[in-house]
């Protein structure tokens, strides 16, 4: 049994159902701000690197402090102090979790030891790899999966302005062929290194392309398997075995996908140097800082994972749809669906008991304005309500001032457009000539209504730069932190992912021996016809 109160037995929780059904359910945006011309100013927050507008968010001030009471209640302080002291909150697999030690200054936080010394020898590497010249190596391809792939994926694509020219960066992480294949083609063995990333060492996507790699390799003419294949895990004996001579560990107590920061960022720091890593490490503790020890109310993670809470379980919005308008930042939102669903897509309590109430939301979304051109409609005027997340960033990595003032405009644009909607009487006095001459017009202008009152928040960096990603990424970690924290979940196991891995085993043999003994119908079936004639 754990000491937590559960959230929806707690006194502000039922004081959050009272509010939700006096003022909450039926709040308009647009309402509230013309009662509190301040609104802006009370609902955003300066966090170091990322400002957040949280006003066009279905809430107020009342709401804001009743959250803040629910986490006290639930223990939120005391948890996320249990976080930083490294103890094994990770309660199903009796583990710590300390991705914050691997951003920490020697000395500042638990594991410093290990950390330290196995981040300058990665980045004594990453800087001599980085040195095309020098290494010989001009293509790295990464093979990873999960963790092990989308943070280096989603840092590396948005740190591009920083990375070394004449340097690409590859990464494959899907066991089925198409990904590794077309790559292999292109690639020149004597100046590839490969990075085997697995924690674990023994995921089958990862092992399969890794061992699909080594016989290119060798096909290749290659013979020195030690100098080009490289592994970043916990499990150094497997790799070992591999013939990888050249290991970075990290520890159990990093979950896969909060394992950017350690030596799964190998290709991020081969991409932007050993400088440019120590700064994403120092963004990301400086989040780690403002998270720690800023007062819950003025604390940003604290408030968007709150705020995650009152939509889920009050509103009942299922989704969040993220909306970065930067194409450096178009893998965030798969990041992100590892990060949030994996972490807090969970069922029962930390004593194992089923929860009456919603976790997770569904985390979707692509880079605007693409996404614009594509599900917006449905977000302004479907029957569900989304909140959306917009990111921005003030400075662009380009010189091209007239599309990224477009761009702004166009994140600008949606917020309010999302928020403000468009009445019917507007929409009756409007002349549009794509619309058909023949329809009446009161049916065309209810088509052409907008309802409005749709939440958004906007956070915004100053520059795309390694320190900004590394505050960002943190900011978002402790986010699915708060609301797992609160809803009283195992935000760190994945247990979820088991199933159908061992499912997987085993029917691999059957596609071969065409065996259908125990199987459903539905399977069976699907068997065969997967099999061919
Ligand atoms: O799919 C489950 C999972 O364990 C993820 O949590 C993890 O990031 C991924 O697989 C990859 O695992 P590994 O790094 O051990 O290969």
């Amino acid at each position: 049994m754990n000491a937590f109160m559960r959230c929806d037995r707690t006194v502000a929780w039922a004081a959050l159902a009272g509010h939700y059904q006096a003022h909450g359910r039926d709040l308009d945006l647009r309402e509230a701000f013309a009662r509190d011309p301040a609104r802006f100013e009370h609902l955003s927050l300066q966090a170091p690197e990322v400002f957040a507008d949280l006003s066009k968010n279905l809430w107020d001030l009342a709401t804001r402090k009743l959250l803040v009471d629910l986490a006290r209640e639930c223990g939120l302080e005391t948890r996320r102090d249990a976080m930083f002291a490294g103890a094994a909150i990770n309660t199903t697999e009796g583990r710590a979790v300390l991705h914050t030690a691997l951003r920490a200054p020697p000395g500042a936080a638990p594991q410093s030891a290990p950390v330290h010394a196995v981040l300058d020898s990665m980045l004594a590497f990453a800087d001599r790899v980085r040195d095309s010249n020098a290494s010989g190596f001009t293509d790295i391809v990464n093979i990873g999966i999960g963790g092990s792939d989308l943070g280096p994926r989603m840092a590396v694509q948005a740190l591009e302005a920083f990375t070394q020219p004449g340097l690409r960066l590859h990464f494959v992480a899907n066991v089925d062929g198409h990904d590794i294949a077309p790559l292999l083609g292109r690639l020149d063995a004597e100046r590839t290194l490969f990075v085997i990333a697995s924690k674990t060492f023994t995921t089958q996507e990862t092992m399969a392309n890794a061992a699909v790699a080594r016989r290119w390799f060798l096909a290749q003419g290659g013979t020195d398997i030690a100098r080009h294949f490289v592994g970043t895990t916990t499990n150094v004996k497997v790799a070992a075995e591999f013939g990888i001579t050249t290991t970075f560990g990290f520890w159990d107590w990093v979950g896969g996908r909060y394992s950017m920061w350690s030596a799964i960022g190998l290709p991020i720091a081969i991409a932007i140097g050993a400088e440019g890593f120590r700064a994403l490490l120092a963004g990301a503790h400086a989040m780690d800082r403002h998270f720690a020890n800023a007062p819950l109310a003025d604390n940003l993670p604290v408030q968007l994972g709150l705020l995650d809470l009152w939509y889920r379980n009050f509103h009942r919005f299922s989704s969040r749809s993220i909306a970065p308008y930067h194409q450096g930042l178009s893998r965030l939102p798969a990041y992100l669906q590892q990060l949030e669903m994996e972490s807090n897509g969970k069922r029962v309590d930390l004593d194992g008991r089923e929860l009456p109430f919603g976790t997770s939301p569904v985390v979707w979304g692509e880079p605007g304005t693409n996404g614009q051109h594509a599900y917006f409609q449905m977000l302004h005027q479907g029957t569900d309500v989304i909140p959306v997340e917009f990111i921005a960033v003030r400075k662009p990595a380009h010189a091209l001032t007239d599309l990224h003032a477009m761009v702004l405009a166009n994140c600008l644009a949606q917020g309010q457009a999302l928020m403000l909607g468009k009445s019917t009487d507007v929409a009756l006095s409007e002349r549009v000539s794509t619309a058909s001459a023949t329809l009446d017009v009161l049916t065309l202008a209810r088509h052409r209504t907008f309802p409005g009152n749709r939440p958004s928040t906007t956070l915004l960096l100053e520059e795309l730069s390694p320190y900004s990603l590394g505050a960002l990424i943190a900011l978002y970690e402790h986010r699915v932190f708060v609301s797992g924290a609160v809803w009283g979940i195992n935000s760190f196991d994945q247990w979820g992912v088991e199933l159908g891995k061992s499912l997987c085993n085993d029917l691999l043999p059957r596609l071969a021996s065409l065996d259908t003994t125990g199987l459903d119908a539905s399977t069976a079936g699907l068997l065969r016809k997967f099999a061919g004639p």
